[in-house]
């Protein structure tokens, strides 16, 4: 029996989220597509980290916290969510937001997730690309303790094991889903950045004794150093679980051959993603997440890696707010 129950969660997102067919995309790429529509967890714009905000705030609140406090780029999804969350629990939130080379900056610093941010209350930090943030986060928590709050401090990405436990409630719901629909899916694709998603999920499967494959699609490092990543959080999720860490050994896969020049860069292959699941799907995708993560499952599929007719769930992690930063990389003329 695990722990999961016993950890205190408040309910945001709409969940179950739907998990649908993407018939014309599997027209396409001549394999069985599915997408579980994590997009739509309801909170600000939805996306993965609600999930994640259900334990963390539920543990910020058990530390009588009254401030959120957390650090991500500037178009970070996980800093919008984050702000959200604090409206709706009625906390204050301070985001640290770094600066991302290499990113189109016209509407960088403006729209997007950042627009959300602010009209969401949440005051900024900004940084700039060579300030390191964990000194500026933890001047900040003595600061903002020295005047009298009490905050709580937030990972990048809500990625500890806390913020896991999120997608173990989404394993739970996708082995539900694929029973009632039956489906037999021989792999979950996801794009990972910070981990928790990955670990997560894979924390979840192995409660559920579903043996599925999952891809991550590295979105800012390669494989081995994501791998690791994966690796270390879903074992101590295993541990808050009450499980065993071996149960990790075999269990994580990356490729990090999407990622071009780092995180928050967009390649050619990331803009073909989100125009083909656009206009075979009407599915949005976002510039820096899931559009990478995409364009792996959509060159995974092209190179046979996926065996024909195989069926693969791409987990949609959410981001679409980030595209109204990114237009410039979109011919937008027509
Ligand atoms: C839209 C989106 N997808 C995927 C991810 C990656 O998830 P994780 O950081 O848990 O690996 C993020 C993280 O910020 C995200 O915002």
């Amino acid at each position: 029996m695990s722990k999961l129950k016993t950890i205190p969660r408040v309910i945001i997102s709409h969940a179950p989220t739907a998990l649908e067919p993407m018939p014309q995309l599997s027209k396409v790429l001549n394999r069985r597509l599915y997408v579980k529509r994590d997009d739509c967890t309801g909170l600000a714009g939805g996306g993965n980290k609600t999930r994640k905000l259900e334990y963390l705030v539920a543990a910020a609140k058990a530390a009588n916290a009254d401030t959120l406090v957390t650090v991500g780029g500037v178009q970070s999804n996980h800093a919008r969510q984050t702000a959200a969350a604090a409206a709706k629990f009625g906390l204050r939130c301070e985001l640290i937001l770094e600066d991302v080379k290499g990113t189109p900056k016209s509407d960088y610093y403006k729209n997007g997730n950042v627009l959300l941010d602010t009209i969401l209350g949440a005051k900024i930090h900004w940084l700039s690309e060579d300030t390191d943030s964990s000194e500026y986060s933890a001047t900040l928590m003595a600061q903002l303790t020295s005047e009298g709050f009490n905050p709580y401090f937030i990972p990048v990405g809500g990625s500890n094991e806390i913020g896991s436990l999120g997608y173990v409630q989404c394993a739970r719901e996708i082995a539900q889903q694929i029973a009632q629909q039956t489906i037999k899916p021989d792999h979950i694709v996801l794009s990972t950045g910070s981990a928790g998603t990955q670990a997560g999920l894979l924390a979840g499967l192995i409660l559920e004794g579903l043996d599925i494959k999952v891809l991550g699609i590295c979105v800012s490092r390669p494989a081995k150093q994501q791998v690791e990543l994966v690796t270390q959080l879903l074992e101590k999720t295993l541990i808050l679980l009450g499980l065993d860490k071996s149960l990790a050994q075999g269990k994580v896969f990356a490729n990090g051959d999407y990622y071009g020049v780092g995180y928050g860069v967009t390649t050619d292959a990331t803009i073909e993603a989100i125009n083909l699941c656009a206009q075979h799907e009407g599915l949005i995708l976002d510039p820096v997440y899931t559009g990478k993560g995409m364009s792996g499952m959509i060159d995974l599929c092209r190179k046979d890696f996926f065996a024909k007719e195989s069926t693969i769930l791409f987990l949609h992690t959410g981001g679409s707010q980030g595209l109204f930063a990114y237009q410039e990389i979109f011919n937008t003329s027509n």
